[in-house]
């Protein structure tokens, strides 16, 4: 684990719970003599109209030393190519399966885009089986016009493997280009930087952990032991090893690479920032004290740009922001974790540091970030609220625990609500358990109307579709639903329960 204080929380045994605090050691996860040896990877741009990406295993660089790491792939790289398309312009992904047969069917989401219903990553149907291929659509259009400017992240979400597929690296990221977006004058090029923030735990010869490695929480006391090489390494001991519910890595990674470096000038940057772990949070900051400016949400820019020390990030959330590095020539400023000022039991928020920018030598830059930006459009909200979605541990711990949404677990059989196509529905999301959940609802990019019946927060005044919700919130948020049908999911971004039962399905019809 990452040096910092973990809240622990077991699934089967709901009292059991406490604080756990790790130390950094050497080399470990924010020790002191952290020396940001790998250089950040930048994955390659893909701007094809169709794109193929075949999904096979690939060894690569995620630790500075030792063994190159095996993971599972799109097209060879993890995370895979940065696809970059303009808005409104249909995109073709061919996804092909060449991954071991222990791998089985996969199926691919596009994250925070609006498509349809067969090209939404299914978790039952329109699979990827093993051998096979198989062509998803994107429009990239929203009501029949060219969608906002976005910064979306493909990845799998088979059913009941989504957490082992994303630990294994089938992990991407996608821009849409809106050229309203470019006339802003935002930084752009090479200093317009796409970063993927995750967790994994390694063994000693750098191959990714098992998943049920240190995670869970068995007995009430988690013991550990050290194992010297990796500093921070822990594992869990226990009569026998609990169903995992937490896949929760000992490392963390930019751009699959664990605590790289950066050069750059001194100047503006943007930096789109994806939280693609499948349970941790971060809590980013600077180490010299200078904010981020947030200028968008993964889902299109804000109304007006926000300055902020601290940017939390959840399972699936993305932030658009700005960094100024004027003035720092010669300086090292690192992207770091810290606390989170709230603390929340068995939520995995995780401490340490990130990526390391080198900042050397000044450069002309004409880059600005103007105080209002071109943001997409909002709904208008209607006052009734026609669903509310309420997530809840469920069952108890003789018959054992699940996780659920309005007391259910996830079934791909059943419809949970139903929506008329050109509708406008208000939708309440509430967490009625004892934990934080980030809840992401697919197919629309909403509007939050209140956060526990206030206004948002300034950035979250633009689109979502990933939300923070801390036990006892909830907000309410609205949405048009247009051009397809079909069945779509609601579900926790938190991927080991969204396997575990919270996931839930909304239909479109005529
Ligand atoms: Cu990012 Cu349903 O997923
Ligand atoms: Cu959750």
């Amino acid at each position: 684990l990452a040096a910092g204080n973990y809240g622990f929380y077991c699934r089967l045994h709901p009292n059991m719970r406490g604080t756990l605090t790790v130390t950094g050691g050497p080399g470990g996860v924010g020790g002191d003599r952290q020396r940001f040896e790998l250089p950040l990877a930048v994955p390659r741009t893909v701007r094809d109209a169709h794109v193929r990406l075949d999904m096979r295993r690939t060894q690569s660089r995620m630790l500075p030393s030792g063994r190159r790491t095996t993971a599972w792939t799109y097209g060879g790289s993890w995370p895979g190519p940065t696809i970059r398309r303009p808005a409104g312009q249909r995109t073709l992904v061919t996804v092909a399966n060449h991954l071991p047969p222990r791998a089985g069917s996969m199926s691919m989401h596009l994250h925070g885009d609006h498509h349809a219903s067969r090209y939404d990553g299914q978790p039952t149907t329109f699979l990827v089986r093993r051998g096979m291929s198989r062509t998803y659509r994107y429009d990239l259009v929203d009501d029949g016009k060219p969608a906002p400017g976005s910064f979306f992240w493909y990845h799998d979400h088979r059913m009941d493997k989504t957490t082992r597929n994303n630990w294994m690296g089938l992990q991407g990221m996608f821009i849409v280009e809106d050229p309203r977006e470019a006339a802003a004058g935002l930084p752009q090029g090479e200093r317009d930087v796409p970063l993927m923030i995750s967790d994994r735990s390694f063994t000693r010869r750098n191959q990714l952990g098992a998943l049920h490695e240190p995670s869970m929480v068995h007995g009430g006391h988690g013991e550990h032991s050290g194992h010297g090489e990796h500093g921070g390494g822990m594992a869990w001991t226990g009569p026998h090893a609990p169903p995992n519910d937490a896949s929760v890595g000992n490392r963390l990674l930019v751009n699959g690479r664990v605590a790289p470096h950066l050069r750059t000038t001194a100047t503006r940057y943007r930096l789109r920032l994806l939280n693609s772990s499948a349970f941790s949070s971060y809590n980013l900051a600077l180490s010299n004290g200078r904010p981020f400016t947030q200028i968008g949400t993964g889902d299109g820019l804000l109304p007006h740009p926000v300055v902020r020390k601290h940017i939390l990030l959840g399972p699936g959330q993305r932030a658009d922001v700005v960094v100024d590095f004027h003035g720092l020539a010669g300086k090292n400023v690192v992207l770091k974790t810290v606390p989170r000022a709230k603390r929340i039991e068995g939520t995995g928020s995780r401490v340490g540091n990130l990526l390391q920018f080198r900042v050397r030598g000044t450069a002309a830059d004409d880059s600005r970030v103007p105080r209002n930006l071109p943001t997409p459009e909002l709904v208008r909200a209607p006052r009734k609220i026609s669903m509310t979605w309420d997530f809840s541990l469920e069952g108890d711990e003789e018959s054992g625990t699940f996780w659920a949404i309005n007391g259910k677990a996830y079934d791909a059989d059943r419809v949970d609500h139903r929506v008329k196509l050109d509708t406008v529905e208000a939708w309440r999301l509430k967490n009625t358990s004892d934990i934080t959940h980030y809840v992401h609802l697919h197919q629309l990019q909403w509007r939050t109307v209140s956060r526990n019946g206030r206004r948002p927060p300034p950035w979250e005044r633009g689109l979502e579709d990933t939300w923070k919700l801390d036990p006892g919130e909830q907000i309410v948020v609205a949405a048009k639903f247009t051009d397809y049908t079909g069945p779509f999911m609601v579900h926790c971004h938190m991927l080991d329960h969204e396997d575990h039962g919270m996931m839930a399905t909304f239909r479109i019809h005529r």
